[in-house]
């Protein structure tokens, strides 16, 4: 009740105010493996940062009485144009995790993506929501393990197949080098001492993090014969899930539905991606967490909807931290985008309640920026509402 009130309170305005709630709430090594991104950060501040290089051309004196939201993405029509991306760990971050995640999208009338690296089964989560969950695949574990994860989304009612494929091995994520993540998941008892003051100083967090029963397995990636992968093998497990365009071929055998293909930077990749059968593609450069120093994915956004020509759906991901954000990516060409920090912020500092929050202030500052542009709905959205540098062009 405590965290309800926090979050409806004046202090939480902006997705910018949960930050330091979330920083007040989890351990450290939990918030900056949340807040984080890979070796100096660049691209991490830069997905956020160029949203201020697109400015808007707003239509006045323009009556608009009732915004329309919605949007349709891979033939479902959502009553918002962002889904809330797959967050590795948010059990980490709160009890909750990704069923409360699931649970606030479902309410709002939005998709959820479920991450292969969830401490929740994927059936909880699935039932969880009304509206659609897709599952996001790595293939941790190998093949086995994967085609397990497909029967099983598969007969749960997940609606589409998410291959994320910028991640043949993990990026460097220098904070979490520091606070000892790898130890704190994985490592031995004797390993984790080092690193567990940090955790000694967030009671709350440890409190229901131990009611929870810590963190168990994975338990949606179960080698046959073996059952869920302990954590102890993340690490090792993470550094042998490479995906490439062969798997996905052969993920293609296997999935009927749609498949969505997560980290294009380029023109070529966007295609490619066509070529192998995706239906849809997320221009995304995993929130920063990758490889640093690549483009901002709004900074790629116009050359990879040129190179795709409308042959399948655009989204992106990466910096969304307003409904402003959202237009703009919008009228650059993406079908709808995904939120990752956004709505993860507001699950470490207060749970699902924390992630409706998140999720209304999206919405109501999309009605806004919508009615202040003197645009009636998110479907009439196009570049003639936005300025772009002349570089970009
Ligand atoms: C803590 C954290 C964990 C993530 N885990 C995954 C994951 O398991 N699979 C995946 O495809 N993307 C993962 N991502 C990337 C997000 O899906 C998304 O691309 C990114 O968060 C978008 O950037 P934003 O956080 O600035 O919105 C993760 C992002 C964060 C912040």
């Amino acid at each position: 009740m405590k965290t309800s009130r926090s979050v409806a309170s004046p202090r939480v305005v902006c997705i910018e105010d949960f930050r330091p709630l979330a920083r007040r709430r989890v351990p450290q090594s939990v918030f900056d493996y949340l807040d984080g991104g890979a070796e100096g950060e660049v691209t991490l501040r830069e997905n956020c940062r160029v949203f201020e290089d697109v400015s808007f051309r707003p239509r006045h004196a323009v009556v608009t009485p009732e915004c329309n939201l919605r949007t349709r993405v891979l033939g479902f029509e959502l009553s918002l144009p962002f889904m809330l991306a797959p967050v590795g760990y948010s059990r980490l971050m709160h009890p909750g995790g990704e069923v409360a995640a699931a649970r606030a999208a479902g309410q709002a009338g939005t998709a959820y993506i479920l991450s292969t690296i969830s401490g929740h089964r994927l059936e909880d989560v699935k039932a969880a929501s009304n509206a659609p969950v897709f599952y996001q695949l790595y293939l941790m574990g190998g093949r086995a393990a994967a085609e397990a994860a497909i029967e099983r989304a598969r007969v749960a009612g997940f609606s589409a197949l998410v291959v994320t494929i910028d991640t043949p091995v993990s990026g460097i994520r220098e904070r979490d080098f520091r606070n000892g993540m790898k130890e704190l998941v994985s490592g031995s008892p004797l390993q984790k001492i080092p690193f567990l003051p940090q955790i000694l100083l967030r009671p709350g967090w440890l409190a229901s993090f131990l009611l929870d029963g810590g963190l168990p397995g994975l338990p949606n990636v179960v080698v046959p014969g073996k059952g869920p992968l302990p954590l102890v093998d993340v690490a090792a497990a993470l550094a042998e899930s490479a995906v490439t365009w062969a798997d996905l071929r052969w993920i293609r055998e296997l999935w009927r539905g749609p498949i969505v293909v997560k980290g294009v930077l380029t023109g070529d990749d966007g295609r490619r991606a066509i070529d192998e059968g995706a239906v849809a593609i997320s221009v995304s450069n995993h929130g920063g967490r990758q490889l640093d120093c690549v483009p901002a994915s709004l900074r790629v956004l116009p050359e990879v909807v040129e190179a795709v020509n409308g042959q399948i759906e655009v989204w992106m991901d990466g910096g969304i931290r307003r409904g402003g954000d959202i237009v703009k990516a919008i009228c650059l060409g993406a079908r709808a985008v995904l939120c990752g920090r956004a709505y993860a912020y507001g699950l470490a500092a207060a749970g699902e309640a924390g992630v409706h929050r998140a999720i209304e202030i999206l919405r109501a500052d999309l009605e806004r920026t919508l009615r202040l542009l003197g645009c009636p709905s998110v479907a009439d959205l196009d570049r003639s509402y936005v300025n772009v540098p002349k570089s970009w062009d």
